[in-house]
């Protein structure tokens, strides 16, 4: 028999991959005689628009579809689903052989029943080992991506560029895990062989989409990405606080980050200075006495708590100019971890504001989007009460807005992060940096946004619903007007909505005083 030669579209051409093996196998076309080659990635202009935008729907949609080619081969019955599986992963494997190991699997699955009851079998093994290493390589990928921001020509929202270097053909695989994780991001990452583009819905300068869209283009050069930004150095200082010298395991380290994954990471340069350093470190941290434990309940009367004061670095006096302080407490509340919510998060989420706003607002705590842009109330509950104080004609720009809690605490679910309310001793480790966010602003009122941020300013439990709209004292002697959390308008009955929002800002027009006169 002539030897076949199929040309599959490109590296990751599954499709094509099942539909060929398909037709060998029916026409009786033993593996030895069939060669397979890829036709080399079409050149053309970097996100070029021939290519189809990519809806994050249809991710899953494409996922499912193939998912259901189990008849890959013969019939549903012939191939089992877990080999279709190990298909679709062993596909993406950089080795050239990869399309004729998994015919040469399929015809062995279809002619020799006994290979299904043998997990040892070499060509088995070997494909085992292969999708492995892909889905390694899709792991490394989520992990160690560094984005880096810059501002292009005519659009105001910076656009967050990473390069990376996969060893397989993982780009377009591990693409939905970035459009969900960064959703509202504008994202580009350059890979040598693809690149992906993600424009979120409506984002300014493009078409606007509804979905957002994901467009891929051919591969890049390293110096395509941009040089290090201000937000790496601010990561370079936050990696080097949380370096523990005395959990310093290098075979870990090396094997859980490879040194090929180094030269891509900002972070990678200071391994070697610190992991020198460790030991030093780890013999003065044994040597230390016990740190005294950070105060929990019990509401701070000096201007600058100490427990704020422990994280911020021992050789720094907290600033007498606030704007300075605020800032140093901003950069220490990324090391806290005085509860188990930090270690989670993202980033830490500061308030932000003048430095003597009259009016301090305070809400829970980040959610989803908070912690992935670091500024408070900017996803859906900032949107709302975005509309509520233009309603009621307050700038934001006249605000101090915080919360009680400064880290994002959430639960998994799936690929999503579902918000998750803070623990009383979650807030209660936090308070301190509220306390100090106060004493730097001395705000002349504040509004308590929710049961939470009242409980933490009140020092009391709040029943929210009974005590809304009026003002109560806390314990310094300053204001305190409570209401509802946006979100429990989001959450209200869509039919009682815009009663609730207008008692809504009822409750917050209380304040608008303090604002007008402040203008
Ligand atoms: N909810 C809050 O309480 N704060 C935020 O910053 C966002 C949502």
């Amino acid at each position: 028999m002539a030897t076949q030669t199929v040309t599959l579209d490109g590296d990751t051409d599954w499709s094509g991959f099942r539909h060929e093996a398909r037709t060998l196998l029916a026409r009786q076309i033993p593996p030895e005689d069939v060669v397979w080659h890829t036709r080399a990635s079409a050149a053309g202009d970097l996100f070029a628009s021939d290519d189809p935008a990519f809806d994050p729907a249809s991710v899953e949609d494409a996922s499912s579809s193939r998912r259901s080619g189990a008849h890959v081969g013969a019939s549903a019955s012939v191939v089992p689903p877990a080999f279709v599986r190990l298909c679709e992963t062993v596909v993406l494997h950089e080795d050239p052989s990869r399309f004729g190991l998994l015919y040469r699997l399929l015809w062995r699955l279809v002619h020799e029943r006994g290979l299904r009851n043998d997990p040892l079998d070499a060509d088995r093994v070997h494909a085992q080992h292969m999708a492995q290493a892909v889905r390694r390589d899709m792991h490394k990928m989520k992990a160690f991506v560094r984005f880096r921001s810059i501002v292009e020509a005519g659009n105001p929202e910076p656009v967050h560029v990473a390069w990376f270097e996969p060893v397989h053909h993982i780009v377009e695989a591990v693409a939905p895990f970035f459009v969900r994780r960064f959703t509202q991001m504008r994202w580009v990452i350059l890979t040598p062989e693809r690149s992906l583009r993600w424009e979120p819905a409506g984002a300014s300068g493009t078409s606007g989409t509804v979905e957002g869209a994901l467009s891929f283009g051919p591969g890049a050069r390293r110096q395509d990405a941009p040089p290090a930004d201000a937000g790496e150095a601010l990561w370079l200082t936050y990696y080097q606080n949380i370096f523990n010298p005395a959990r310093l395991k290098l075979a870990m380290m090396q094997k859980e980050m490879p040194r090929r994954y180094w030269r891509n990471l900002p972070e990678a340069e200071l391994i070697t200075p610190l992991t020198i350093d460790a030991m030093a470190r780890s013999g003065r941290m044994i040597e230390a006495p016990p740190t005294v434990p950070a105060r929990r309940i019990e509401v701070v009367e000096s201007l600058a708590s100490p427990a704020s004061l422990s994280l911020i670095p021992e050789e720094t006096q907290l600033s007498a100019d606030p704007v300075e302080a605020l800032a140093q407490l901003k950069d220490a509340t990324q090391r806290c971890r005085e509860c188990p919510i930090g270690a989670h998060a993202t980033q830490s989420v500061f308030g932000e504001g003048p430095v003597r706003a009259a009016l301090m607002v305070v809400g829970e705590q980040p959610g989803d989007q908070e912690d992935l842009r670091g500024r408070p109330f900017v996803g859906p509950a900032g949107q709302l009460f975005d509309r509520a104080i233009a309603d009621l004609g307050w700038p934001r720009e006249a605000l101090y807005v915080t919360n009680a809690v400064k880290h994002f605490k959430f639960e998994l679910r799936g690929k999503r992060r579902i918000h998750k309310t803070p623990a009383q001793q979650e807030v209660a480790a936090c308070l301190h940096w509220l306390e100090s966010e106060k004493a730097q602003v001395q705000p002349q009122a504040l509004v308590a946004l929710g049961a939470t941020a009242a409980r933490a300013l009140l020092g009391r439990p709040v029943a929210v619903m009974k005590e809304r709209g009026q003002w109560h004292t806390d314990a310094q002697g300053r204001q305190v007007l409570v209401t509802l959390h946006p979100s429990a308008l989001l959450r209200a009955d869509p039919a009682q909505h815009e009663e609730a929002y207008g008692a809504w800002l009822r409750d917050l027009a209380l304040a608008s005083s303090l604002i007008h006169a402040a203008a």
